[in-house]
């Protein structure tokens, strides 16, 4: 068997296409440009490439992207500071901070990652990281979605791969992908409907005994560890799915937490790495954007 690959490029290239003619409908109603602030504390080159990703793709969608570039020298107070500023600024509707945080920032104490995401306005929290919005989607009455998860669901929804009474297996527990991700295909009513949710959800992490064979259980894997092609052929059941979340620089190569090439014989689809996963995690961004921006256009508060 050869597995078809899952065109995560494609199908976030059409969701930014909807959400570009939803921008064009919102300014059409009167309302303000939706407006995504980010703030960019340090020089990583990674977050460097990907707030410049998320400027690129806020500008084609008509949404005006403002970046906050701060030394790493900051404050944990002017962060904090530069945050409530944002969330009283009527003209900017999404927030995010980008992670990781310089450890050496905060006067080489490092920042207090918590206190500064619980400080984004959950009606701003396009990331989805506020205890208020997590736990909003932990009841099924979800406001704004987790990026890559949701856009994990509307990869499904799309390919028409359905979840409902499957066996899935999600392996990581990382509060931006794991654990809400189980929880959105667990549910009763996912946000593409019930065909794209209702799921059996083993959550699977580094003490999870006899890893493979939990593995092999699962219509539909997905791998969130962010270790190197850890997810070998023998693990996966023939036909499965198997959703590849990771992004790991291995020399000059990019992989992902699946061995590719082995998955290929075993699976009956696969997102590749690059242009999976990751390009669907920015359209989401897009999306909360938008929403948030509607949300506090119809004084939704
Ligand atoms: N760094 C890696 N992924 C993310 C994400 O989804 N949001 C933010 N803010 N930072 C990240």
């Amino acid at each position: 068997m050869t597995a078809e690959r899952l065109d995560g490029k494609r199908i976030a290239s059409e969701i930014r296409e909807e959400i570009a003619s939803e921008v064009a409908k919102h300014l059409a109603l009167g309302h303000s440009q939706p407006c995504l602030a980010a703030i960019l504390v340090g020089e990583d080159p990674a977050s460097q490439v990907y707030v410049r990703n998320k400027e690129r793709a806020c500008e084609k969608a008509g949404i005006a992207g403002r970046t906050f570039r701060l030394p790493a020298t900051t404050t944990q107070s002017q962060l904090l500071t530069k945050i409530e500023e944002l969330n009283q600024d009527c003209s900017v509707h999404g927030i995010l901070v980008q992670l990781p945080l310089p450890k050496s920032g905060n006067d080489g104490k490092g920042f207090d990652e918590r206190e500064v995401l619980d400080a984004v306005a959950p009606l701003k929290d396009v990331d989805a990281f506020s205890p208020v919005n997590v736990g909003l989607l932990m009841q099924g009455r979800h406001r704004f979605l987790p990026c890559t998860p949701h856009g994990i669901v509307q990869l499904l929804h799309r390919y028409q791969i359905s979840t409902s009474g499957k066996q899935v297996v999600v392996v990581g527990r990382s509060d931006i992908v794991g654990k809400p991700m189980a929880m959105m295909l667990a549910q009763r009513d996912g946000s593409c409907g019930s065909e794209v949710a209702n799921a059996t959800v083993t959550l699977a992490h580094s003490r999870t005994e006899d890893l493979a064979k939990i593995c092999r259980t699962a219509d539909i894997l997905i791998a969130a560890v962010g270790v190197p092609e850890m997810i070998r052929g023998e693990m996966i059941r023939e036909g499965a799915v198997v959703i590849d979340v990771g992004i790991n620089r291995v020399g000059d190569r990019l992989v992902g937490d699946v061995h590719f090439e082995e998955a290929m014989q075993t699976a009956s689809a696969i997102t590749p790495v690059p242009g999976g996963v990751g390009p669907l995690t920015i359209a989401m961004l897009l999306h909360n954007t938008l929403l948030a921006a509607k949300l506090q256009a119809t004084n939704n508060l």
